[in-house]
């Protein structure tokens, strides 16, 4: 697999992801030093996996690019690294975007315009494309042209400019935020789960074995108990640990001193964090478990609600701690339970 470097392709220059304000520059590096490049090595998202060696064997008899692709989920799972995974099992180069960059309609033409014969083009965040982009990308999915107008008025014509053939995948941590027409042109649909806590370890001890650091089998599973579900989350929390085996310890992490550092990082043995817990104890104390309302509780933490919804969220809802209403977020028995929240106010509420 070769990842485009093309110059003229728009990549986020922030230094941080809006919606994921704890990811920097430097995670994406590290990121991408231990990015598996198989399925063979990639942990995880068997069901998923499995559907895709299939849809590739059948596009490669067929001698057709794999049909487009969207992926969607909480940030975190590996969706850019599958785009990748596909591309390199696929032989093919892969461009790497994000849909807040694509601003101009000449942003979109000129990437579509670029792309090689059966390449794989990666759009994270595509909830987030604009109208007139999008618009553009339909012929191109669907037929593998580009319609363009030239002249004005009376002599207005629209020319329709043939593209190579190419796979497009998408990302999203939102799929119901993605328009009907936009949705239904991509052949694959599929969601990525949270990871369990052995698929979790696996990944520890691969990220591991590629740093160089040393970790017991029970050290890595310290580090999955309080990974979130997530590899990334996992794949940071491994070099954490292992600074501080080197500074407290010989350098090896073992159970105690990863349940150490971890603590010391402010992560609970659930692997909830500073955040979470506030969510949750801004819901019970404030308004008695709720419902309460994305945006007044964004307010209340001081979060931007997308971080919220798209962030946070989804491992509180998955896990049991919290739940959507109609009227808004509501905390459950067993995060009461949990968080050892003993307020009357709240248990009466959540009970009726
Ligand atoms: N690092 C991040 N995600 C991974 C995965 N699914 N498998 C292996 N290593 C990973």
């Amino acid at each position: 697999m070769i990842i485009s470097n093309d110059e003229k392709l728009p990549i986020i220059k922030k230094k941080t992801d809006k919606l994921n304000p704890s990811i920097t520059d430097f995670d994406k590096t590290f990121e991408n030093n231990i990015r598996p490049k198989t399925f063979d090595s990639y942990i995880g998202q068997t069901n998923l996996k499995s559907m895709l060696k299939i849809s590739i064997e059948a596009a490669k008899k067929r001698n057709v690019p794999l049909d487009h692709l969207l992926f969607y989920g909480p940030p975190g799972l590996g969706k850019t690294t599958l785009a990748c995974v596909i591309a390199n099992e696929t032989s093919s180069e892969i461009k790497i975007t994000s849909a807040p960059a694509i601003e101009r309609p000449r942003d979109i033409i000129g990437i579509l315009m670029s792309l090689k014969p059966g390449e794989v083009l990666f759009i994270d965040e595509i909830h987030r494309l604009n109208k007139v982009a999008e618009e553009i990308l339909y012929p191109a999915m669907e037929d593998f042209f580009l319609d363009m107008n030239t002249g004005k008025g009376q002599s207005l014509k629209t020319l329709r400019v043939p593209i190579p053939k190419f796979t497009l995948i998408g990302a999203t941590t939102k799929a119901g935020a993605l328009s009907g027409p936009l949705r239904d042109r991509f052949g694959i649909v599929h969601r990525l789960e949270f990871y369990s806590k052995e698929e979790l370890k696996q990944v520890i001890i691969r990220t591991a074995e590629i740093l160089n650091i040393s970790i017991t089998d029970k050290g890595a599973e310290a580090v999955a108990m309080r990974s979130r579900g997530t590899p990334r989350i996992a794949n940071r929390l491994v070099k954490r640990v292992s600074d501080y085996a080197l500074v407290k310890s010989n350098g090896v992490v073992d159970e105690q001193i990863a349940n150490k550092a971890l603590d010391n990082l402010n992560i609970d043995k659930t692997g909830l964090d500073g955040t979470d817990r506030g969510l949750i104890k801004i819901i019970a104390e404030k308004y008695q478990g709720g419902p309460v309302g994305l945006e007044t509780l964004a307010a209340a933490l001081g979060e931007d609600s997308k971080t919220i919804e798209e962030v946070y969220e989804p491992y509180l809802l998955q896990e049991g701690y919290i739940q959507r209403t109609p009227r808004g977020r509501k905390i459950t028995p067993y995060a009461v339970k949990m968080l050892n929240l003993n307020n009357s106010n709240v248990q009466q509420t959540l009970f009726e």
